[in-house]
């Protein structure tokens, strides 16, 4: 584990009971209990699904394998920890917790999930748990009011979350790099994907989302989760979209690789990586995010422009919808203990929604940035067979080169994605300071 995490935690869990004694007096609440969850059972079977623990839950401690446990927050006093450890020999159980924070909690250890609710106090709480927990004898309540709270502090990192979050980048880009390797030697989609997971040291259910290895073609689907398990006959473009897990902090990382021969598509990659760069550098305090995201269309438009794709002026391409067909998808998203995570429309503390730009209705993220938010800045360029059929049928068919963009559908499409902090001053690219460890 990180060597400075044990002085960093004292602080962020100040912070989140703080924040958490703020949305309680809204009601306001003697308690907030918020269970960890409990891994959904499969149907008609006595399996269960992987178990992903409620991230209201990984806020407040490093645990990420406590299905049944609950966390007892009473203001002004040590925060409970409930923490169901089974007898059970059937199964490896939950490791008694240790480390760095248990110094903070009052821990009971509980056997089962039945006697954790048991220990849960009376009175008028707020409970933030998923719908299992509610057969367990407590009803998941979580207020709007405390949830719209808790959720727009969640969007400012703590010095704690960012070490997680930098280290989540660290994993992630290394197995990026073995990945790239596993590329360049001719592996299959699957066998990239396994080069990754190895030097991830994560399993699949441990990531903070499905990875997308794309060959070819495949770079066009936009969430491509399928893995061919041979290799294809040449290895033109790999577009891998993938992160790792830290503590229960996410990374969402993508890059994309020209093969040997490709150097058009890589002189198209260049022109994308530059101007997602040129993205990053505005990652600034005081930025709007969905003003962000217009101008990455008018970037993206000069790109599209520079490689003879399209005819048109880039304010034209922008104005007429054109570059959504190359682009269409928003630039990025809040990122955290979630990899979408929460509160990216949120307008204040008390909820409200700010809305997406017409015409951009996959935009996650309508906020104005402010220092310790952390965004992904994930720009895109894509041929993508049905927008381009709709373009090649719509009034700006002579707009466009066909003959040139036919050439480029072979290699997919391109996506380059960092996670960036904003701070008082210039961004922390947590991603690309990653890489350079990792040359
Ligand atoms: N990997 C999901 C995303 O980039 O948003
Ligand atoms: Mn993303
Ligand atoms: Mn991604």
């Amino acid at each position: 584990m990180l060597a400075n995490l044990a002085s960093l935690y004292p602080r962020h869990l100040d912070t989140v009971r703080g924040h958490a004694d703020q949305a309680l007096a809204l009601a306001p609440f003697e308690h907030l209990l918020i269970g960890a969850g409990s891994p959904p059972g499969k149907f008609l079977d006595d399996q269960d699904y992987p178990f992903i623990a409620n991230p209201h839950f990984k806020h407040w401690l490093p645990l990420t394998d406590a299905p049944g446990s609950w966390i007892v927050h009473t203001p002004g006093t040590k925060p409970r920890l409930i923490f169901v450890q089974p007898r059970d020999y059937w199964h490896v159980v939950p490791q008694a917790p240790h480390g760095y924070w248990v110094e903070h909690f009052d821990i009971v250890i509980v056997r089962s999930a039945a006697e954790a609710v048991a220990q849960l106090p009376k009175g008028r709480s707020a409970v933030l748990a998923p719908a299992g927990a509610a057969s367990d004898g407590v009803t998941a309540n979580p207020p709007q009011a405390v949830l719209d709270c808790l959720h727009w502090y969640r969007s400012c990192k703590t010095p704690y979350e960012l070490a997680l979050m930098r280290e989540a980048n660290r994993i992630g880009a290394r197995a990026h790099r073995a990945a790239e390797a596993a590329f360049r030697a001719g592996e299959s989609e699957f066998g990239i994907h396994l080069a990754y997971l190895a030097a991830a040291r994560q399993i699949d259910a441990e990531l903070p989302y499905a990875s997308i290895v794309g060959l070819n073609q495949h770079g066009a689907v936009l969430h491509y989760t399928h893995f061919d398990r041979l290799p294809p006959t040449a290895h033109r473009s790999l577009l891998i979209d993938a992160g790792a897990s830290c503590a229960g902090y996410a990374s969402d990382i993508t890059r994309t690789y020209a093969g040997a021969g490709a150097g058009e598509f890589q002189a198209l990659i260049d022109s994308m990586d530059a101007a997602q760069q040129g993205f990053v550098a505005k990652v600034r305090a005081g930025q709007s995010y969905p003003e962000l995201h217009v101008h990455a269309h008018h970037v993206i438009a000069g790109v599209l422009r520079e490689h003879g794709l399209i005819r048109m002026s880039a304010e034209g391409a922008v104005e007429s919808g054109v570059t959504s067909t190359f682009f269409p998808h928003g630039l990025g998203h809040p990122i955290g203990l979630q990899v979408h995570d929460v509160a990216g429309f949120q307008q204040s503390e008390r909820g409200g929604s700010i809305p997406r730009p017409a015409g951009h209705p996959y935009l996650r993220m309508t906020r104005v940035l402010e220092a310790g938010m952390v965004v992904t800045i994930e720009p895109g360029l894509y041929f993508i067979d049905m927008l381009l059929q709709d373009l090649r049928d719509g009034p700006f068919n002579s707009e466009i080169d066909w003959t040139k963009v036919d050439h480029f559908r072979q290699y997919g499409g391109i996506r380059i994605e960092d996670d960036v902090a904003c701070t008082d001053g210039a961004p922390e690219n947590l991603t690309r300071d990653a890489f350079a460890q990792h040359g």
